[in-house]
């Protein structure tokens, strides 16, 4: 990815240190951050330094890797880096692929981290052929959160078609939900799109009916941070809703997402263990005054609770299609289980 002109990468491994782009930062400032230690890693995962599933997944593998690499116990070093976030299905699964590397060497296990990480380029690269001519010239798509390159190395899952029909000289034009309460939509998707020179807006999260209604929507594409046995799709939560509204009004709504997301062991959506984050992100917001400097300050009624569900279930039947880096499949058990044999 390229930003103000210099390539970057969400992540990296680079000796014994993994290198991240602050996502808690930005759109704001920008700066690269150092975990030396897998603890570091796991702690940049946990408040979202790193975020996205594809980016966690690789963050997930380096840190395995970097217990290994300090001989670190890596029994102990899997479950903690496996509690940091749990419904996002590609941070267990690089962590399981470079724990079993580890069992030959220190070696195997660093090459598998690094090899994950470009499996996820290559296949976020895919899904972007895959998806683009879904899009037609002109298009106006709705996204939801940030399923860019930020989220998923180094193309991004939703928005890497958006940026192949875009690169290859289609008019698009997004629309970012916000995506209270961490607002990945208003913060990150719209900071890439500027970075790409693609038009969109922020629409709040609760406009999506009215777009539609209004036929000012052509196309929906969200990401997955995981997939059940029978194509139902964990993601942020408020994804269900748009899909439910898109269903209603007969616009396509398709997810993007490599198949290092699905999990074939979970039959079904309801299955599918729901992260719950801090009231704090709901109640409280943070962002810079006019001199830059960053103030938190409370959003909603002082002494009341807030409930923060961080993803929610959408069933398989509100699905289009799915956009893998092995091609766009309908969403059932059939087809599902044919991409894996
Ligand atoms: O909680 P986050 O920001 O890690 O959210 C996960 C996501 O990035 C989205 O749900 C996204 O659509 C998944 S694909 C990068």
């Amino acid at each position: 990815m390229r930003v103000a002109g210099q390539e970057y990468l969400t992540i990296r491994l680079e000796g014994t240190s993994v290198y991240m782009i602050d996502q808690n930062l930005l759109p704001f400032s920008f700066s690269v951050k150092e975990c030396k230690t897998w603890e570091d890693t796991c702690l940049a995962i946990r408040n979202m330094t790193v975020r996205g599933a594809g980016a966690i997944g690789a963050a997930a593998g380096f840190a395995m890797a970097q217990a290994l690499i300090a001989s670190d116990d890596p029994d102990e070093a899997k479950e903690r880096i496996r509690s940091t976030r749990p419904t996002a299905r590609d941070l267990f699964h690089a962590v399981e692929v470079v724990f079993e590397a580890g069992r030959v060497s220190v070696q195997s296990a660093v090459e598998a981290a690094q090899a994950l990480a470009r499996a996820n380029i290559e296949a976020a690269k895919n899904i972007g052929k895959y998806g683009e001519p879904l899009i037609a010239d002109g298009s106006r798509i709705l996204t939801h959160c940030n399923a860019g390159w930020l989220g998923f190395v180094d193309y991004g899952s939703a928005l890497s078609p958006v940026y192949f029909a875009h690169r290859g000289g289609k008019s698009v034009f997004v629309y970012a939900d916000e995506t209270r309460p961490r607002s990945q939509g208003a913060r990150l998707t719209a900071w890439e799109l500027a970075n790409e020179g693609i038009e969109h807006c922020i629409v709040p999260d609760n406009a999506g009916a009215y777009l539609m209604l209004k036929s000012m929507v052509d196309l929906v594409i969200v990401g997955a941070d995981r997939i059940a046995a029978n194509g139902d799709v964990a993601n942020k939560i408020g994804t269900f809703e748009k899909a439910i509204v898109a269903k209603h009004f007969g616009i396509p709504f398709f997810v993007a997402a490599p198949l290092s997301t699905f999990d074939l062991s979970t039959a079904h959506g309801n299955d599918i263990v729901i992260e719950e984050r801090s009231s704090d992100e709901v109640n409280y917001q943070s962002g810079p005054d006019q001199e830059g400097r960053i103030h938190t300050i409370r959003v909603s009624n002082p002494g009341s609770d807030a409930f923060n569900p961080a993803f929610d279930v959408t069933p398989a039947e509100f699905i289009s299609g799915i956009i893998t880096e092995k091609g766009i499949i309908k969403p059932d058990i059939g087809m599902i289980a044919s991409l894996f044999r």
